[in-house]
């Protein structure tokens, strides 16, 4: 049986620090399925399925597929099969929640493994949210993002 990870999030929008982790999950397992979280954010730039749509197309991998939840996370991974969680850390400050939420999943449903990964340092202080804040006070996003994410971030401040 191939190992097959979930790797969660709001993904809004995908940005290179992202895709960094992507790209690392996908050489470290057989399946890896990029799941937006649903109803979560009240005011979210693109929807949960632009989001999807967003992901799908810039999606290289023969192993990556892109699929939304909600609910309890452990729920859907062990709905979906998966035994392992990815999540990126950036800074010391991501691991306390990190953390928190690792050992909660797992004591919520032990067979479910959380696996954390470091995305290069070139991405190591991206967020979306950040992105989001510099680009709606027009500084250059370029290279932080994917060409088309630009675009259509551009196309929803008009
Ligand atoms: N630049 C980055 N480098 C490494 N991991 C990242 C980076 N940006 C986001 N992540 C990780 O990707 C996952 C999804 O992030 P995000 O879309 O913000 O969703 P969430 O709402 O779950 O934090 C989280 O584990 C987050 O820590
Ligand atoms: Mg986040």
């Amino acid at each position: 049986m191939g190992r097959r990870a979930i790797y969660p999030g709001s993904f809004d929008p995908i940005t290179m620090g992202h895709i960094d982790i992507i790209e690392r999950s996908a050489r470290l397992f057989d399946e890896v399925v990029v799941a937006v979280l649903l109803n979560v954010e009240k005011k979210p730039m693109f929807s949960p399925e632009e989001r999807v749509e967003i992901i799908s197309s810039i999606n290289r991998w023969d192993n990556v597929s892109v699929d939304t939840f909600e609910g309890l996370l452990v729920h859907y991974a062990v709905e979906q099969n998966a035994q392992v969680i990815v999540r990126g850390i950036r800074a010391v400050s991501d691991y306390e929640y990190e953390l928190q939420m690792a050992l909660m999943n797992r004591r919520l449903e032990p067979s479910v493994e959380t696996v954390f990964l470091m995305a290069g340092e070139a991405y190591s202080y991206l967020s979306s949210r950040l992105i989001k804040e510099v680009f709606k006070l027009g500084g250059s996003i370029e290279g932080l993002v994917p060409d088309p994410v630009e675009r259509l971030m551009r196309d929803k401040l008009k």
